[in-house]
């Protein structure tokens, strides 16, 4: 199996977009920007064949019509929400793989961000793309499931290897950080990447990927099991999903 080269690049406000390649293929995972997107692929020397929607939102598929228009690419993305996703050719939904080049691509459903939301999962290179349901001692916001649907789906990603890297649609790290340790102050791996977060970030430089094994030690989301947490919140012996929808509800109000 070729390696897969990553390129990870941030465009509009506080996206990123990510290219991956091998061989003849380069996949976009979202498209947040078309002129984005073909200014990283010029600068790869990369050719566009796939695009592989996370979920609908505007700042994930607003350049999936101007590149397909351009490139021809076919456009891979949730049969949970295909009618939102412009350009889409090919639906995928919980279970299904498919091959990039000689990557074989499995899909997991993550609702709860958006209904069909979807993540990629490549077991091989030890990677994961995640859209917006997990970020970087955060995750997005509940906006078309219950606290309980995206409980479920934060679960399915907890689940996958300590060492995968994990790219997501956002750079929100820095804030995510400052709320954290609202929630959980005493945890001392916390508070040294809330530390290196701020450094990064004063230097311009991303803080993702991230990796499973960081996020189960820094990231409150994934965190409703840990006693001090629940104690801090009031809610000893609740089940996790109600915790998680606890700290879901503050980082709204935040
Ligand atoms: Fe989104």
């Amino acid at each position: 199996m070729a390696t897969l080269e990553i390129h990870q690049f941030p465009c509009l406000s506080d996206n990123y977009g990510v290219l991956i390649h091998d061989g003849e293929v380069t996949a976009a995972i979202d498209a947040p920007d078309a002129k984005a997107v073909a200014a990283a692929l010029t600068a790869k020397g990369w050719r566009l064949t796939h695009i592989l929607t996370t979920h609908h939102h505007g700042d994930h598929t607003a350049g999936n019509l101007p590149l397909k228009r351009e490139t021809g690419c076919t456009i891979i993305g949730p049969r949970g929400e295909a009618a939102k996703v412009p350009g889409i050719d090919t639906k995928i939904g919980e279970g299904e793989s498919f091959k990039l080049g000689s990557h074989e691509v499995r899909v997991l459903d993550t609702p709860g961000h958006t209904a069909g939301h979807v993540s990629y999962w490549l077991p091989q290179d030890k990677t994961a793309f995640v859209g917006d349901t997990l970020f970087a001692i955060g995750c997005g916001r509940v906006i078309e499931g219950s606290a309980e649907v995206m409980w479920r789906s934060l679960e399915k990603l907890k689940a996958l290897p300590a060492e995968t890297a994990v790219y997501c649609g956002h750079e929100y790290t820095l804030a995510n950080a400052k709320f954290a340790l609202t929630i959980e102050p005493e945890n001392a791996a916390l508070a040294e990447r809330a530390k290196a977060v701020a450094e990064l970030r004063a230097a311009g430089t991303p803080t993702l990927p991230t990796k499973i094994g960081l996020e189960l030690d820094t990231n409150p989301f994934l965190r409703a099991h840990v006693p001090a947490i629940q104690k801090r919140l009031g809610l000893v012996g609740k089940p996790e999903w109600q915790i998680f929808a606890e700290i879901r509800e503050r980082k709204n109000r935040s």
